[in-house]
């Protein structure tokens, strides 16, 4: 329950509070049916602060009625042995009831970074994840919490947030974890089949031709690797594009179209390269963020 996840980290923090990091609460909200990028957050957790706590919670709010709650994969038992393995110090699961017991009347909204990529292909999606994440801390009240680039745009989204808000918590973006042949780690990879999952590859692969193309021909556009990043994919036939964008990062705000990389360049700017793209029924999201130079 909230209560007690709340007064067993009070105890740890008190237990804890004689070494220097001993007391730093770090912290990785998940929706469970943990990886090796979920693990890579923990171990990061477990190496900056003195307590690691995780949640473990599929939250309906941040779905869509047409998406996958009800099927999303759930894996308890092999979560806890995951999480045990990570040294995480709390573990906290609780139940729809327990986060959401009464009609709601308080949504978090962040506007701006939400307009575009996954912000405007799932309607109400961020206002989701940015409500149960000020939950999650208001809860476990983290130091530091944790966030893989996998979801970039969440990343910038609670960024925005926690600034906005003055919530007293550092963002911490870790990196993506990959398989070893570029198909970033995701729950959501146990619904392709073998067909989608060797196709499913295009998206690591035209990411990185894309961001060699940027760093080493000084005349390229952001018209021209949308383009070729869209053509590959298409080349894939069971691959079905949501969204290819290349933006500035964090903001996430267009490049301005006739000025390209070029004012970008010289201030060395980020930009984002994002895709979504769907298998199946199953939508994939991968990234990648550079530095522009
Ligand atoms: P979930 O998809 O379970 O992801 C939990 C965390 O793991 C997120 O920060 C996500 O970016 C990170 N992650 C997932 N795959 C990764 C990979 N391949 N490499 C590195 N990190 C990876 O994101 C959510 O849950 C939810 O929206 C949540 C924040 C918990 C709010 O409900």
């Amino acid at each position: 329950t909230i209560a007690e996840v709340r007064s067993f980290i009070a105890e740890l923090r008190a237990e804890r509070s004689d070494t220097a990091s001993g007391s730093i609460v770090g912290f990785v909200p998940t929706m469970g049916y943990l990886h090796e990028g979920h693990a890579s957050l923990l171990r990061r957790s477990r190496q900056e602060s003195g307590i690691s706590v995780l949640s473990i919670f599929v939250n309906p709010i941040q779905f869509g009625p047409n998406e996958d709650l009800d099927r999303y994969p759930r894996s308890e038992e092999a979560d806890l042995k995951l999480a045990e393995r990570e040294g995480v110090d709390v573990v906290f699961l609780p139940s729809v009831a327990e986060m959401y017991p009464e009609e709601r009347r308080t949504t978090v909204t962040v506007t701006g970074v939400t307009e575009r990529l996954c912000g405007a292909s799932r309607p109400g999606h961020f206002d989701g994840v940015a409500t149960v994440v000020s939950k999650l801390f208001n809860i476990v009240k983290p130091d530091q919490a944790f966030f893989g680039a996998k979801d970039a745009q969440q990343v910038a989204v609670l960024q925005k947030m926690v600034n906005d808000l003055n919530m007293d918590i550092e963002i911490i973006p870790c990196p993506i974890i990959r398989e070893e042949d570029g198909l970033a780690l995701s729950s959501r990879n146990v619904y392709l089949s073998e067909e989608q999952r060797r196709e499913a590859l295009v998206l690591s692969r035209s990411l990185r031709t894309a961001s060699l193309r940027i760093e080493s021909d000084a005349a390229v556009t952001p018209e021209l690797i949308m383009a070729e990043v869209t053509t590959a994919i298409q080349e894939s036939p069971l691959a079905e594009i949501d969204y290819v964008d290349l933006l500035t990062f964090p903001n996430l705000e267009p490049l301005d179209e006739q000025d390209g990389f070029t004012k970008l360049r010289a201030s060395e700017g980020s930009i984002i390269l994002a895709l979504a793209v769907k298998f199946g029924s199953t939508r994939l999201i991968d990234n990648t963020i550079m530095k522009l130079k």
